[in-house]
């Protein structure tokens, strides 16, 4: 796999933009690609979030696979950060979201109260790699409760708030971190879900690595799918399924095309639900 760059003044000014944001709101929600919770994660953004009410939220809950989500959830779970599935899409698991929101803000609106203090709205701030599902979760979360939007001083600018009901005020704008990667596999994944530019990488490395997991965890998938044998999955090398899978697609010996097409299945969902990052143990 050719390296990817990735530039550090980018970085650098992505992490301040972020930065800056972070000091306007009282919880932060991570968004995860739930089929990559691991490869989708900025690796700065621990640091960044230190000291901050965070909910970590992955997304696409719909593509993923439900066992390995859910076994995610224990994985990544701790007492302070609350971790949900949601498919912003099919506008799933955003009640549930906000409950959690309002669970994690009650100890202190509870201080606030005994202080005889009425709690504001509570502010909030989308976080996460491009693709992931930023703006398509805003606007469900918006859903038809926006009632206005504000203006309050930024640190450099002024930022727009999204009302919804009495309860949240959301920054327009999503924070933006770049997915960094030293591992090539986090590269392949990022790709192969659609994260990163196709071009950034080949085609065919990125199907051969697909044919592997599935290979490995899902094979009846890979056989139903391309009419592929068990003795095939089990036997041939993953060049030589690939070779088979474009045949069964009747593109000759075309395989950059088969590549293609199998990466558009499976980014699709016409593979259906399929985890790429998977935690360390599974839990069942
Ligand atoms: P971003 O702001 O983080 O960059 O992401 P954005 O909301 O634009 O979402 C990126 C793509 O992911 C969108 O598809 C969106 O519809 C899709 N998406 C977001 N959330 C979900 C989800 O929970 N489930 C599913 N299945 N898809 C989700 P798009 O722009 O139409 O691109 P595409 O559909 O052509 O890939």
């Amino acid at each position: 796999m050719s390296q990817i760059q990735w530039f550090p003044g980018h970085m650098a000014k992505a992490r301040r933009e972020v930065t800056e944001k972070l000091q306007l709101v009282d919880v932060v929600i991570e968004l995860l690609d739930a089929r990559i919770p691991i490869s989708s994660q900025n690796p700065m953004i621990h640091e960044i979030t230190q000291n901050k009410r965070k909910i970590i939220v992955l997304n696409k809950a719909d593509l993923a696979d439900d066992h390995i989500t859910k076994a995610w959830i224990h994985e990544l779970r701790t007492e302070e950060i609350p971790v949900i599935a949601v498919d912003s899409q099919h506008q799933k698991g955003i009640k549930q979201l906000q409950q959690l929101i309002r669970q994690q803000m009650k100890p202190y609106h509870d201080a606030q109260k005994a202080k005889g203090i009425k709690p504001r709205a509570t502010r909030l701030m989308i976080i996460g790699i491009p693709n992931v599902g930023k703006s398509t979760l805003i606007n469900r979360f918006v859903g038809k409760n926006q009632t206005q939007t504000g203006n309050k001083p930024g640190v450099t600018k002024q930022q727009r708030w999204l009302k919804i009901g009495k309860d949240f005020e959301l920054l327009d704008t999503p924070g933006i971190l770049w997915p960094k990667f030293e591992d090539p596999d986090t590269g392949k994944k990022l790709a192969i879900t659609g994260a990163i530019k196709d071009s950034l990488l080949h085609m065919d490395d990125l199907a051969l690595y697909l044919i592997d997991i599935l290979r490995e965890h899902y094979p009846e998938t890979l056989m139903e799918r391309y009419r592929l044998s068990h003795e095939q999955l089990t036997d041939a090398s993953s060049v030589d399924l690939l070779l088979a899978m474009t045949r069964k697609m009747n593109l000759q010996d075309n395989y950059d095309e088969a590549s293609e097409r199998f990466i558009f299945d499976y980014r699709q969902n016409r593979l259906g639900e399929i985890s790429l990052d998977r935690p360390s143990e599974e839990n069942s």
